[in-house]
């Protein structure tokens, strides 16, 4: 395999309703990266229309999103943010992996299962291909690593997948470009934490997810401090103590959620969390984790606030991402067209 320079890339979709999962299972590990990576972050808003958007709400969507990384510690000089509709290459690279992968891969993608429902005959054929253009936002830089919440994983898997039959169907004509054995990289999932898969405050059994129903299934990074403060008094619970060991969250998961949800924004593992709170009443952990939650938050939703204020700071931002992005992606693609045989 050739060697890779290392690159960090991810993406959120800019659907509404950023939440803890998000900042937990995602934001914050890209807050993280940015320390010892090159990282490029980019609002997705491509995929965003997998489903039916409104127009204005995608355009204040994708502004939000963008205010949310920056808020919560993104730094766009110094990495690149931009919305992934602005470089097109995206789409493009998402055509030639449309021609790669199998459709037995995507048959066997349980988020499209989820999304389309009962009714599938009637999903866009969009929503099909869509872990095609998630392969394409990460290949297209030849990105090396992908911070993603635990629902990702089988998407990354199909991305390496694609990656893989791209560098051997095409393995002569990359070494023949000079790239030697690989073209692209097989794009390692970094899936770690107390957090990768935040659970609904409502339903210990079902993922914290912007499509809920229930607003208090979730805390938005845009709640202020009352609304988190009633959030996590109301969070289902059970009428047992915590328990005093991890063992002890077995038939527990509510319990055992928001143990995860403290551990990882104290910065500990649920152990941690369990000796300060084993053998205790719900309440006064639910306290505890309410001035957690908004001494961690609030300073994040403040700053959306004020970013809100701004549309044309942020669309500065997104445009001059995607001028650095699409730098990267170009070169990228060019290298594409002469390995699979188009004249340019
Ligand atoms: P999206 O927009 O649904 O979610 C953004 C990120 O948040 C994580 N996440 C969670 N983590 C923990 N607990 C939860 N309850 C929870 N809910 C969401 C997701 O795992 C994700 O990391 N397909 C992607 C977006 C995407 C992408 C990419 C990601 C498009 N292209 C390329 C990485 C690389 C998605 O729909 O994420």
């Amino acid at each position: 395999m050739a060697k890779f320079v290392e690159r960090v890339f991810s993406g959120v979709q800019p659907t509404g309703n950023l939440h803890l999962g998000n900042y937990l299972g995602a934001i914050a590990k890209f807050v993280e990266l940015q320390k010892i990576h090159d990282c490029i972050y980019c609002v997705v808003d491509l995929h965003a229309i997998t489903l039916p958007q409104k127009p204005d709400e995608l355009r204040a969507s994708i502004r939000e999103v963008t205010a949310a990384f920056i808020a919560c510690g993104i730094d766009p000089k110094k990495h690149i943010v931009f919305n992934q509709s602005q470089v097109g290459e995206h789409a493009e690279l998402a055509w030639v992996f449309n021609c790669v992968a199998r459709l037995g891969w995507l048959n066997r993608m349980t988020q499209f299962k989820e999304k389309a429902g009962k009714d599938r005959e009637n999903a866009s054929v969009g929503l099909y291909a869509y872990p095609c253009l998630m392969a394409a936002d990460i290949l297209a830089y030849r990105a090396t690593h992908v911070p993603v919440g635990e629902d990702q994983k089988q998407h990354l898997e199909l991305a390496r997948d694609v990656a893989q039959k791209f560098n051997l169907d095409f393995a002569a004509s990359i070494a023949a470009h000079g790239h030697g054995e690989a073209f692209f990289p097989l794009p390692e999932p970094l899936i770690q934490g107390q957090a990768t898969r935040v659970m609904s405050l409502r339903d210990g059994s079902k993922k914290m997810s912007k499509s809920d129903p229930s607003d208090y299934s979730r805390i938005n990074l845009s709640d202020d401090a009352d609304t988190i403060a009633q959030k996590v008094r109301k969070a289902k619970t059970d009428p047992e103590a915590l328990p005093s060991a991890i063992e002890g969250f077995k038939q527990r998961p509510e319990a055992e959620n928001l143990a995860g949800i403290f551990a990882a924004l104290n910065g500990e593992t649920k152990e941690d969390v369990l000796k300060t709170f084993g053998g205790g009443n719900f309440s006064t952990f639910k306290s505890a984790l309410v001035d957690l939650a908004v001494a961690k938050l609030g300073p994040i939703g403040a700053e959306m606030k004020r970013l809100k204020d701004d549309p044309a700071f942020i669309d500065g931002v997104l445009v001059e991402g995607a001028g650095r992005a699409r730098a990267i992606a170009t070169k990228n693609m060019a290298m594409v067209k002469d390995i699979l045989g188009f004249v340019r």
